[in-house]
């Protein structure tokens, strides 16, 4: 591998840490480390942490102004650069044409659309992490296809549902940040030995309770433990193993249902007009009256290796069954794997899974996602919260209630929480742990169907949505209660409505979507207003979708980024040094209901190709950018 051209990482305390404790490691244990976690690492592997708890990392950035600007915004002292965009290849295939033209084929080997969670995976250099050479995981959430194709929906057929099907899924790609001064900048690696497509088809295990199952038997797999593809992949884990989890969102938008659907099919969304997608029209498995259990096989989080192209995803059913947003990843005190998850829809839960089995990195990952208990979580008004176990035989999820088996309590997961008298939700987003404190938080992005509220979902109509927080009793992540507060109520501060002008410190937002902290324990804040609601009602004043970053001991919010128009701001992640930030800016130009017409591909933006030189125009394009500090520092500081 080349050379590290501005290596920081000796000054660098998370690895200074890693390498001492990685002295006394066994050899295996090792190579976890060189696998990729980063900073990501330290809690894991059960190292002291950097991050007091109750430190203020502080933010000395200038905070935007809203934006209603068709391009990226940062604040001075800043730079942007443009990455991997919709089309562009993978490793050697061809380029993006801006016509749409690219093939099927070509698409299986290009960035697929609407990139939405992401990881970067450092490979290592003299025994340490690097922050210029990585695996980047991006996730293709959906896709648009009035843009996908050059004639949009028109003449529908099997080439068009084989494209659409290979632009979800995700990237793995070899980054690089090369050259000196002005030049420096990130590239995609070309050709790439670890370069991979996995899509809508792509051959997969299925793992856990509900493996072989009969509800989870097709024509294609009678034994109920293989499927092709993951899709409406949205959010991310990662694993102290080094793998990546992408997570299957609104999986239901894929399929055609019945006309009469049955109760597990309603609660899921499988209505007989769908989103108006046709892939069953040429794929079978897309069609509910031909394929009855195909459904039952997508809602999981799958697990991808990135170091090794050749193996095989798995979805992960211990994990349950809903329309996954994330999964946030970390260990108990005793070693136990934890993932804290959202279900992201209205009235909706949040779900954490507690492995059987303590984390051993000489066994990697092993049972540890596949055997394990599902809980999901309810509020109470006293500011104490306590974790349901969704086990059969526990909690009233008996054969008398109607669960036949754990297999089925997974498959139909939402029906589970329901029965167990969860806390419905407003629409759980990201997750995030602090890297002190292990306070876990959440974004309830928004609910405007709420009528009833409740201490945890306290506003009626609630348009801007709010960031949850709770801290495990005694600290521990696999404790059966919480405590928990509101940590922000987005809002306007101008608005009429006393109830929506939401009391963030600092900068206005609402809708709000990713989480992240940094390693210095800034929650980085991404949001995602519909394009039916920016720039008009209550959204009016709010702007572009944007990046903000909390300090969330003082509650002070600073508005980092705004993106172009019609955009979602997605997957804020960085290299392990925290100098450069990967983002994603989803769905550009999208319109309200989400579908282009393709005779006016740039009727809602014009981006990236109108801010970046060099990068194919045509169409507004979904892309990962970097951003970085023109002195090289540590970006949002
Ligand atoms: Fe895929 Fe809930 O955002
Ligand atoms: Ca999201
Ligand atoms: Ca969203």
């Amino acid at each position: 591998m080349p050379d590290d051209p501005i290596s920081n990482d000796s000054t660098n305390p998370h690895f200074e840490q890693l390498l001492v404790a990685s002295s006394t490691l066994s050899a295996r244990r090792r190579r976890l480390l060189q696998l990729g976690l980063g900073s990501a690492a330290l809690p894991f592997l059960g190292l002291p942490l950097r991050v007091a708890a109750s430190a203020q990392p502080g933010m000395r950035f200038q905070p935007l102004a809203a934006s209603s600007e068709d391009r990226v915004r940062v604040p001075e002292g800043y730079r942007v650069q443009m990455l991997y965009a919709w089309g562009d290849p993978v490793s050697d295939a061809p380029g993006f044409r801006g016509d749409a033209g690219n093939s099927a084929a070509e698409q299986a080997e290009q960035a697929g659309m609407h990139h939405d969670g992401m990881h970067f995976f450092p490979f290592v250099r003299h025994g340490q992490p690097s922050s210029t050479h990585g695996l980047l995981c991006v996730n293709h959430e959906y896709t648009d296809e009035g843009l996908l194709h050059p004639d949009g929906m028109a003449d529908w057929s099997h080439a068009k549902t084989l494209k659409s099907q290979h632009a979800h899924g995700v990237s793995v790609i070899e980054v690089e940040l090369a050259g000196s001064g002005r030049d420096l900048a990130w590239r995609v690696l070309r050709p790439s030995a670890y370069a991979r497509r996995i899509t809508a088809r792509t051959p997969m295990r299925i793992d856990g309770p509900a493996a072989g199952a009969a509800a989870m038997r097709t024509r294609d797999d009678r034994r109920g433990n293989v499927v092709f593809g993951t899709l409406a992949n949205c959010a991310m884990g990662v694993t102290p193993w080094g793998t990546y989890l992408s997570c299957e969102e609104h999986f239901n938008a894929c399929f055609k249902g019945l006309d009469q659907p049955t109760a597990a099919q309603k609660r899921y969304g499988l209505r007989e007009r769908g989103a108006g997608m046709r892939w069953h029209e040429h794929d079978r498995r897309f069609d509910v009256a031909s394929e009855p259990n195909e459904a039952n096989r997508f809602g999981w989080v799958v697990e991808i290796d990135p170091w090794n192209p050749a193996s095989v995803p798995v979805k992960h059913t211990a994990l349950g069954r809903f329309k996954h947003e994330g999964a946030m990843l970390t260990l108990a005190g005793d070693g136990r794997v934890v993932v804290y998850m959202g279900d992201d829809e209205a009235f909706e839960y949040l779900y954490k899974y507690v492995s059987r089995d303590r984390f051993d990195a000489s066994r990697a990952g092993g049972s540890l996602l596949a055997i394990g208990t599902l809980h999901v979580a309810r509020f109470g008004a006293d500011g104490r919260g306590h974790w349901i176990a969704l086990q059969h035989g526990q909690n009233g999820l008996t054969e008398a209630n109607g669960f036949a088996d754990q297999a089925d309590i997974l498959i139909r997961t939402r029906q589970a929480a329901d029965l167990v008298g969860a806390t419905k939700m407003d629409r759980p987003e990201w997750l995030a742990v602090h890297p002190g404190s292990g306070e876990v938080y959440c974004s309830l992005t928004n609910n405007r169907q709420r009528v009833d509220v409740d201490a945890a979902n306290p506003r009626r109509g609630n348009v801007f949505g709010h960031i949850i927080r709770w801290r495990e009793e005694g600290g521990d992540a696999a404790a059966g209660s919480f405590g928990w507060d509101i940590f922000v109520l987005g809002g306007d501060p101008q608005h009429a409505d006393p109830e929506k002008r939401g009391n963030s410190r600092g900068d206005a937002f609402g809708s709000p979507d990713g989480l992240w902290f940094d390693r210095d324990g800034r929650l980085w804040i991404a949001t995602d207003v519909s394009g039916s609601a920016m720039h008009r009602g209550d959204y009016a004043r709010l702007g572009n979708n944007q990046l903000l970053v909390a300090d969330v001991v003082s509650g002070e919010v600073r508005r980092f980024l705004t993106g172009p128009r019609g955009c979602e701001i997605a997957g804020p992640t960085a290299t392990p040094d925290g100098r450069n930030l990967f983002i994603n800016v989803q769905h550009p130009g999208e319109l309200p209901g989400g579908r282009s017409d393709p005779t006016r591909p740039l009727a809602g933006s014009g981006w990236p190709a109108s801010q970046f030189a060099n990068v194919t125009g045509g169409r507004p394009r979904s892309a990962t950018i970097v951003v970085r500090r023109d002195d090289g520092g540590m970006v949002g500081v």
